[in-house]
């Protein structure tokens, strides 16, 4: 991959996981890198496990506040004027499981927020910030599996998904011709903190890591690392022909 020396670009969500693994990825390439999460506690022990991320500009903000997701593009306006590569990867709690009958108005309605509305209003202000200049950028949407096919007990999470993969395709034909692509990645089992939580609140977590790892046809949970590979891929120049496409990084958990 080209050096990224002088590229601005901007993840949401990246003080952990598969976000944190691609603000890594981004610094190694040497980009100028923008990030937020809710938790400033979060984002400080990520420094401290790897103080190279004293550079990245972190802001502590909620992106389902709708006045503080509009504050960091408006400070982020305010300092960069402009950006090269942004990855839409943050996902909350709030993912709408369980059986959906039983889920309140309430519940599905955060869900939908968090898992869709405000990514599209990060792709408004991103795009938007894409064409303060005539450079294009390129955009990576983190779906998932679940946005590509059924999953009972995670419906809304699954329907939020299918909606991401809906932005994607058309959205990447309406900027396409202002040199912006939009693309995304969707990861299957990944092992992240939010994966380590769920583990850890089985009765038996090794057993549940096994079930799961029995059910992928590689036999293991995807790292962090390996998802941002792809997420790097497609914001590079090497991807440069492919556009409004979803990259399956799942270890063959979806042709199963
Ligand atoms: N892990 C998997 O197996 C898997 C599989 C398929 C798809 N995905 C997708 O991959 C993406 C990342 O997943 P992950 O497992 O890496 O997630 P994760 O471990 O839960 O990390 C989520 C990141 O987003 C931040 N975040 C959460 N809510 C936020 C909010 N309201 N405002 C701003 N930042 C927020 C978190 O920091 P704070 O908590 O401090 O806010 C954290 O940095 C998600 O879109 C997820 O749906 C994951």
């Amino acid at each position: 991959m080209k050096s990224l020396v002088g590229k601005i670009a901007l993840v949401t969500g990246g003080s952990q996981g598969i976000g944190l693994a691609t603000v890594q990825a981004l610094l190694a390439e040497n980009a100028t890198v923008i990030t937020c999460g809710r938790s400033l506690d979060k984002w400080k022990l990520a420094v401290t496990q790897n103080p190279a991320l004293r550079v990245v500009d972190f802001q502590a903000v909620d992106l389902t506040q709708s006045s503080e997701l509009q504050a960091w593009f408006a400070s982020v306006r305010q300092t960069y004027d402009r950006l090269d590569i942004a990855v839409n990867n943050f996902a909350s709690n709030e993912r709408g499981i369980g059986e959906f009958a039983k889920l309140s108005e309430a519940k599905i309605n955060a869900a939908m927020h968090a898992g869709l509305l405000a990514p599209l209003a990060c792709l408004r202000e991103e795009i938007s910030l894409m064409q303060q200049d005539a450079r294009g950028g390129a955009i990576v949407n983190v779906s998932s599996i679940n946005g590509l096919r059924a999953t009972p007990g995670a419906a809304v999470y699954s329907a939020a998904k299918h909606g991401i993969e809906g932005i994607t395709k058309s959205l990447a034909l309406e900027v396409i011709g202002q040199g912006i692509r939009i693309n995304a990645v969707a990861p299957g089992v990944t092992l992240t903190p939010s994966w380590e939580a769920r583990l850890a609140a089985a009765e038996s977590p090794s057993a549940m890591k096994a079930s799961v790892e029995q059910i992928v046809p590689l036999k293991r949970f995807a790292s962090a690392d390996e998802i941002a590979n792809a997420i790097m891929w497609l914001c590079s120049d090497a991807a440069s022909y492919v556009v409004g496409h979803t990259l399956v990084v799942d270890g063959g958990l979806s042709q199963a």
